[in-house]
């Protein structure tokens, strides 16, 4: 069974308390938090202040994903917002150990993102220090995007290799993914399954999450 990670990039702002509390009455197992800067990706989302208000809402795991340019200027300030988890671009940090080893220090877990063409091989030398790995199915910056199918090849090797060297680490993949094509993901490797459009644009976002818990 995945773990599935709603991505509240498609929620309705406006009235965000709502989807939060209806990511807590479902089958979530962690809110998925996309922070876009404008310069790593096209896109600006949001950032700490948000997140700090989301946290009251919930005590599930918050899973954040920085898409931002030399992440490490934030660490403690996502730490403080309430981030249980922070996921760093691996195209975005000059000094990838050290900005893992800052996150780890803070207490939280830390996980890697590689963008659509990005090989899986280039984690050989840190994936023993980190706890997930996520895989970018589209590319990072929007949500509702259509799923890159050579995605499927990239889970499987970075199956291989976790299982290969007995590693705890966590595949989790991102973009695209619909009721369509989760138990191919699943079945390439996958553990966590991140939906936002999926999830949000759904009639009944509860019986959605549901349907992707069964994968
Ligand atoms: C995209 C974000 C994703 C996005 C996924 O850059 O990292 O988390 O919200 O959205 P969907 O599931 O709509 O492709
Ligand atoms: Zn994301």
């Amino acid at each position: 069974m995945p773990i599935v990670a709603p991505s509240l990039l498609s929620a309705d702002f406006l009235h965000l308390e709502k989807d939060c509390i209806m990511l807590n009455e479902s089958e979530a197992d962690w809110f998925h938090l996309d922070v876009m800067d404008g310069q790593f990706v096209p896109n600006i989302t949001y950032g700490p202040m948000i997140i700090k208000f989301m946290r009251k809402t919930s005590h599930k795991l918050f899973d954040v994903h920085l898409m931002i340019e030399a992440p490490e200027r934030y660490t403690e300030d996502f730490k403080s917002a309430g981030a249980d988890q922070l996921t760093i671009h691996w195209e975005a940090c000059r000094h990838l150990h050290r900005n893992i080893q800052q996150i780890k220090s803070l207490g939280m877990k830390a996980g890697v993102a590689l963008n659509p063409h990005t090989p899986v091989e280039n984690l050989k030398e840190i994936l023993h220090e980190i706890d997930l790995v996520l895989i970018m199915s589209v590319n990072p910056g929007f949500g509702g995007q259509q799923f890159i199918p050579h995605t499927l090849t990239k889970i499987k090797t970075l199956r291989s290799m976790i299982d290969d060297w007995s590693l705890p680490v966590k595949i989790e993949v991102d973009g695209g993914i619909t009721l369509g094509n989760a138990r191919d993901i699943v079945n390439a490797g996958a553990d966590v399954l991140v939906a936002g459009n999926t999830v949000f644009s759904s009639a009944d976002p509860k019986a959605t999450i549901a349907s992707l818990k069964a994968m």
